[in-house]
């Protein structure tokens, strides 16, 4: 049946038609609760009624203008997400269409900043082990996993990879050589692993030390996917002041139609100037409508707070089983990963056979991130058929 597309993707069998708040169907009619939120896209669920109307109606008005020009809906959408993310700092913003763009442009920014101010030689950026950036071939080299470093090379030079939580590592690698530090304030793909908040303090007080931009990987954990506007939040409050440089964003921020953002704060918000940088469809004004859309109804304290108590919520449930095959739990708000000790991959065709889909995160972690309008009674029915699943997994 799928003859056309290249064979990237190890996919699970469901070909959907449609979908509606947190509930999909494939082309046979069949039903499916939906925990992965296309890889936390779809953060207001299917069909939301805000999200369709702000779509339809800009397709109505404008979908596109060069961006050579601007669009009314676009300079207030730029406005907003500043705005949203101007409690770590940030002061400005480049848009473009994906996550992997918008970690090229934080690249782009802190070499440029390096260069312009220190001179050739301190071009390096380092990023953690586990780290997952991407899938560009500079974006891939950002990456901080060696199974991502075959057969693409030669990479794009000047990445160094770096043990998360080891601040004398850090030290060590901040060496004057180093222009940025980048970092996921929850690692994805890797499993779930959330950055230790001591860690981040420490890093930052460095960074901020020897002029390196800190600069916050926010694809997956931003939008309000750990229960804060941005992951980093928790790390830069307070009173000790350190803030990112560079916050990129992308997956949830405009609900399914393509976007990415990368944002900077006042050390990096000059660096890039006029034909640095550049994106086509970039923030044109049908992804800005529904950029604008998602920012209304998650940017509010009140809808953080429920996806941080529905987090709560799955995390209890899932310990309260003491499952044997629940080995641990990890991540924060509605990005959960739960280490199940055995191959992932038959617990999620398990999982859809009876109608739930699952994500994994490495080969051993079952992964949660639901739309955030999933409801206490939708996350009660999805956990009710994994533990059936699990139970009849043999370890
Ligand atoms: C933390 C992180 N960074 C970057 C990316 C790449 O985003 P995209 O697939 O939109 O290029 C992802 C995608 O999973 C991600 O999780």
């Amino acid at each position: 049946m799928n003859d056309y597309f290249m064979n990237t993707y190890h996919r699970l069998p469901a070909v959907f038609t449609e979908g509606k708040g947190c509930r999909l169907t494939d082309v046979d009619g069949k039903r499916y609760l939906d925990f992965t939120a296309g890889i936390a896209v779809n953060c207001l669920g299917h069909g939301h009624p805000a999200l369709v109307q702000a779509i339809a109606e800009q397709a109505a008005k404008l979908v596109h203008v060069s961006n050579y020009f601007l669009s009314d809906t676009a300079l207030a959408f730029a406005e907003e997400l500043v705005a949203a993310c101007s409690k770590v700092g940030m002061r400005n913003v480049f848009l473009g269409n994906s996550g992997a763009e918008a970690n090229e442009g934080a690249v782009k920014i802190a070499r440029k900043y390096s260069l312009a101010k220190y001179g050739p030689g301190r071009h390096r950026i380092a990023t953690l082990k586990g780290s997952f950036h991407g899938r560009t071939i500079t974006t891939l080299a950002a990456t901080g996993q060696d199974r991502f470093h075959q057969d693409f090379g030669p990479f794009t030079e000047g990445f160094i990879y770096i043990p998360s939580g080891d601040i004398a590592a850090l030290e060590k690698a901040l060496d004057g050589t180093v222009c940025g530090l980048l970092m996921e304030p929850v690692q994805g793909e890797s499993g779930i692993r959330p950055l230790d908040p001591a860690y981040a303090k420490a890093a930052a007080k460095l960074c901020a030390e020897r002029d390196v931009l800190l600069m916050y990987d926010e694809i997956q954990s931003g939008v309000g996917r750990t229960g804060d506007f941005l992951g980093c939040e928790i790390f830069t409050d307070g009173k000790d002041g350190f803030k990112p440089d560079v916050v990129t964003i992308a997956k949830g921020l405009a609900g399914g139609i393509p976007v990415g953002a990368v944002l900077a704060g006042d050390k990096a918000k000059d660096v890039l100037g006029v034909s640095d940088h550049g994106s086509t469809f970039g923030g044109n004004p049908l992804a800005a409508a529904a950029g604008r859309a998602v920012l209304s109804i998650v940017n509010q304290p009140a809808f953080l707070a429920e996806i941080a108590r529905k987090g709560e919520k799955l995390r209890a449930a899932l310990a309260g089983w003491k499952h044997p095959l629940v080995a641990e739990i990890r991540g924060r708000g509605l990005m959960l990963g739960v280490d199940i000790g055995t191959d992932a991959w038959p617990v999620l065709e398990a999982c859809l056979s009876k109608g739930l889909m699952m994500l994994s995160a490495g080969p051993r972690t079952l992964r949660f991130l639901p739309p955030y309008v999933i409801t206490d009674a939708e996350i009660d029915e999805g956990l009710s058929i994994l533990k059936s699943v699990l139970d009849s997994v043999k370890k």
